[in-house]
């Protein structure tokens, strides 16, 4: 089941921006509750991803994977953004680094940050139950 981001998530991103706040990307909110819930994936993204991606999915020339919009116009699915980040991320030989769990969890830390609600337990197949495009 989906449940779109909610408004708040936008307003709250509208306000850091007006503060000038560092955020850049995630919702400071969801991340923090992303952290909490899968430990594992915050350690993959931050260790695996974060130093193309930034801690808070927005570096500068590289599409952004966190914040308004984000992997929403690029997957359809949660298993489409599972499959792509096992087919392509991180470029490059570390790559080899990541087992099958890890893949599954940074997908669910990904989506957690995005607001998207994900089943439990969160796996390839449940994945393919969580809709990233507006309908
Ligand atoms: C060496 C730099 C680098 C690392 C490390 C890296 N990425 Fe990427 N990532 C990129 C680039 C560049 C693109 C754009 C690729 C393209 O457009 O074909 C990308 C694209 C993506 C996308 C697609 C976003 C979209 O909407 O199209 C996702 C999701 C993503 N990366 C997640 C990750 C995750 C998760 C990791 C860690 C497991 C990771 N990346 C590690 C450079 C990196």
């Amino acid at each position: 089941m989906t449940r779109r981001q909610p408004l708040t998530f936008f307003a709250a991103l509208l306000l850091a921006g007006c503060h000038g706040n560092a955020l850049g990307g995630a919702d400071e909110g969801n991340l923090v509750a992303a952290r909490k819930a899968v430990p594992d994936g915050t350690k993959v993204f931050n260790l695996y991803c974060a130093s193309c991606h930034g801690e808070h999915g927005v570096a500068p020339g590289v599409v952004p994977v966190m914040g308004p919009g984000a992997l929403r116009s690029s997957f359809g699915t949660g298993l489409d953004l599972l499959r792509y980040l096992e087919a392509t991320m991180p470029p490059g030989p570390s790559a080899r680094d990541l087992s099958p769990a890890d893949y599954v969890a940074v997908t669910e830390y990904l989506l957690r940050v995005q607001g998207v609600a994900v089943p439990e337990p969160f796996d390839a197949r449940s994945a393919a139950s969580v809709q990233l495009r507006a309908r």
